[in-house]
């Protein structure tokens, strides 16, 4: 048994080579949530739009727009009476805003729209495309059959994008999940599970602030990036019950300097996860819960996934979730490396894992190795400034890779205590697998 309990003492384990687990009472169970659609190589998964509706469909019409470079949805025929599908209007609009010569914006006023799937392209003229205001709520069909593909709405190709919602009274897009995905959802049964359909999803998009939106009651992720860059997220509000499966709230995928501040998600999975070919991404000011906390990873699933490097989580409050923050890799991953991450100053209240570094996340035993080490080489990994509560035997989890071990893990004034205060135990520290250069410092958990 490592030191148990570190009070306030300084513990430096150079090339600590630990293969036991020292808590055999328990093991994280990792519920399921195959984060699969997104960020995945599958090329089924990510298959260019058949784009349900498109321009070639609507007609020729040219209705003025009621403002100069106003193009509100009504103006094209879109009802907000949350029975009419609106998304050939919608298309309409944004073709007329997104071609307009000068500042545009598309226009979605108050009211409850009912649209199906949809594909918000670029570039625009002068590659400047109009700013997004969406007052009203947009509601996506509850039936799965009405989706061709994983995604509700996507924004694609676009520079400089600008999209805000309301005063955060209304929910700006409601994919209505509890009708019939998350009843129908399977995935904790069998890999091969019924379609999970992104309610926002943005490709190849840069440049650009999504501010002042609620998104709600998704199919499958919330809101996910797919090779974008620069983007800053803010003031958001994401909301799925605890229990609504594979709800991410935002995922980021082969993608750069992404900014996620001042937040609210609470969701049915991980609250934000940050998948394979992610850099610099920063996440700060959050609170998160509901939810599987904020995860990088799932690494390791596919062949030829691209390094993660440079995570920064900063200041966040995570209560009553799964996991607090978390890295997972699956066993049996063929080799990348994801190094430099930071977590700091976070508060965790009454969480089941609060720091978990887990490589052998599996979940519904959908692996094809257990056996086979992950080989995703983790390396310079702080913890640094976590206090608060949890609802385990375990504070800290590092289970490491026996095949390439995880390289200089930190853990400083991390002060975690049982949310229940009980007799003093013994096992609130997970360890397995091989770290090379562990430093515990004035911590205690
Ligand atoms: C939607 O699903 C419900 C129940 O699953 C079914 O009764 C209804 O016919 C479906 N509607 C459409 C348009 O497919
Ligand atoms: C985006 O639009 C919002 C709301 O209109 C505005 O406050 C903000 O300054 C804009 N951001 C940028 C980068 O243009
Ligand atoms: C954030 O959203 C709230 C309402 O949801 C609003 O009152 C506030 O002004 C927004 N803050 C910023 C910086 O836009
Ligand atoms: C982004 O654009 C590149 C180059 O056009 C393309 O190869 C890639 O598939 C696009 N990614 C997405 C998610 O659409
Ligand atoms: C993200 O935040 C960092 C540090 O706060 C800042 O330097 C960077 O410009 C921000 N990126 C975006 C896309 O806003
Ligand atoms: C990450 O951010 C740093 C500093 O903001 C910058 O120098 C570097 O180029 C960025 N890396 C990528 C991959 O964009
Ligand atoms: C931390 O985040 C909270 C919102 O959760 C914010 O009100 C506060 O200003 C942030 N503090 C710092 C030091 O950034
Ligand atoms: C530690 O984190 C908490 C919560 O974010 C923050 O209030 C506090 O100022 C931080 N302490 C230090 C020394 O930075
Ligand atoms: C802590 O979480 C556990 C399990 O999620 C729950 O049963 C318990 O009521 C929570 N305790 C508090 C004090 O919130």
């Amino acid at each position: 048994m490592v030191a148990l309990g570190m009070n306030s003492s300084v513990a430096f384990l150079s090339f600590l080579y630990i293969t036991c687990v020292m808590s055999a009472s328990w093991r994280p169970t990792p519920a399921p949530e195959p984060n699969s659609l997104v960020s995945s190589p599958n090329p089924e998964a990510n298959s260019p739009e058949p784009s349900p509706a498109t321009l070639a469909d609507s007609p020729e019409t040219q209705l003025p727009p009621t403002a100069e470079g106003l193009f509100d949805v009504t103006d094209y025929g879109a009802e907000p009476d949350g029975e009419t599908e609106t998304s050939s209007a919608f298309l309409e609009a944004w073709n007329a805003a997104c071609s307009h010569n000068g500042d545009s914006t598309f226009y979605i006023p108050e009211g409850t729209f009912l649209l199906g799937p949809v594909s918000i392209t670029g570039p625009c003229h002068n590659n400047q495309p109009p700013k997004i205001v969406i007052k009203g709520t947009l509601m996506a069909p509850p039936n799965l059959s009405a989706f061709p593909d994983t995604n509700w709405i996507v924004f694609q190709d676009l520079h400089g994008i600008n999209i805000s919602g309301g005063n955060g009274e209304v929910p700006n897009i409601d994919a209505q999940g509890e009708v019939e995905a998350w009843k129908r959802n399977s995935c904790s049964k069998s890999e091969k599970c019924n379609k999970l359909i992104t309610s926002l999803r943005f490709n190849n998009v840069s440049l650009g602030t999504i501010s002042n939106i609620a998104v709600s009651n998704s199919k499958g992720f919330h809101v996910a990036f797919l090779d974008c860059d620069n983007i800053n997220v803010y003031n958001v509000s994401i909301s799925s019950p605890g229990d609504s499966p594979n709800t991410d709230g935002i995922h980021v995928g082969m993608s750069t300097n992404i900014n996620i501040t001042s937040s609210n998600i609470g969701a049915g999975d991980d609250c934000i996860s940050i998948g394979p070919g992610s850099r610099n991404i920063s996440v700060s000011d959050v609170k998160c819960g509901p939810g599987h906390g904020i995860s990088i990873g799932s690494l390791g699933k596919y062949t030829d996934e691209e390094d993660v490097v440079g995570i920064n989580v900063r200041n966040c409050t995570i209560t009553g979730t799964q996991n607090g923050v978390r890295v997972k890799t699956w066993p049996g991953a063929p080799a990348s490396h994801a190094s430099n991450f930071m977590f700091t100053d976070i508060v965790m209240i009454n969480v089941s894992n609060p720091i978990i570094i887990d490589q052998e996340y599996c979940p519904s035993n959908s692996c094809k190795s257990t056996s086979e080490p992950s080989l995703v080489k983790l390396s310079n990994i702080h913890f640094k400034n976590i206090s608060g509560t949890y609802n385990t035997e375990s504070g800290v989890t590092l289970i490491c890779s026996s095949g390439v071990p995880c390289e200089n893990i930190h853990l400083i004034d991390i002060n975690l205590n049982p949310t229940e205060p009980e007799t003093p135990r013994e096992g609130r520290f997970n360890v397995k697998g091989v770290v090379n250069g562990l430093e515990i410092l004035n911590s205690s958990f």
